[in-house]
């Protein structure tokens, strides 16, 4: 039986659902799977690498960077992520405006910036909750909006100003942990 240990970092807890999902979908295909947010974990209760066979690490994006927990995972356990099945996914809110270049930026760069090899990479759509109840705070609101305005006027794509906006395509992040299981199978 395959083992899978999917490990993240989420600042607003957008990736976090997507961790659990995925979680969930590989424990349907009966492997076994270990869920750690890097944020809340510390370094010495953190899991080895060693015994899985497939690894998945996941961030969001604040300022075009990702969060810092899981970049220092993949670099402090590069080399041995080299025999492994590696997938990365981010969330971001380039992947409404240029998906491709999202891609590059968050993904493809990222790893040859560490020097590892993913087999599998994908850049999921944005949480952008501007409503009363949303956890950003006022100084991270601001941003987001101010950045959430200039793509609505610049790429026609409606966004609730005062709302939620959760960009999260469930079938797209379903597909893409479907095959990262069937990679893992493969090894
Ligand atoms: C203050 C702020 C800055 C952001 N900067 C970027 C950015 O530079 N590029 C991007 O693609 N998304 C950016 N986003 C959108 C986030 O990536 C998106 O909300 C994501 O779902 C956050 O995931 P998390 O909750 O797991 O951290 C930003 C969001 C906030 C609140």
């Amino acid at each position: 039986m395959k083992k899978i240990l999917i490990v993240f970092g989420s600042r607003f807890g957008n990736s976090k659902e997507i961790a659990n999902f995925i979680s969930k979908i590989f424990e349907k295909v009966a492997t076994t799977v270990e869920l750690v947010d890097l944020k809340e974990t510390k370094r010495k209760n953190r899991p080895s690498v060693d015994g899985y066979d497939g690894i998945l690490v996941g961030s969001g994006i604040k300022i075009m960077k990702w969060t810092k927990e899981p970049l220092a995972f993949l670099k402090k356990n590069k080399n041995m992520l080299s025999n492994k099945t590696l997938g990365l996914f981010v969330t971001s809110m380039i992947k409404l405006t240029d998906y491709e270049q999202a891609k590059k930026d968050y993904c493809e760069k990222i790893a040859s910036d560490i020097g590892v090899q993913p087999k599998i990479y994908d850049v999921f759509g944005p949480v952008m909750d501007f409503s009363e109840t949303s956890n950003l705070g006022s100084l991270n609101k601001g941003i987001l909006k101010l950045a959430a305005m200039g793509i609505s006027k610049d790429f026609g794509i409606e966004i609730d100003l005062n709302g939620l906006n959760d960009f999260r395509d469930w079938d797209q992040i379903k597909d893409f942990a479907n095959t990262f299981v069937e990679l893992v199978k493969k090894e």
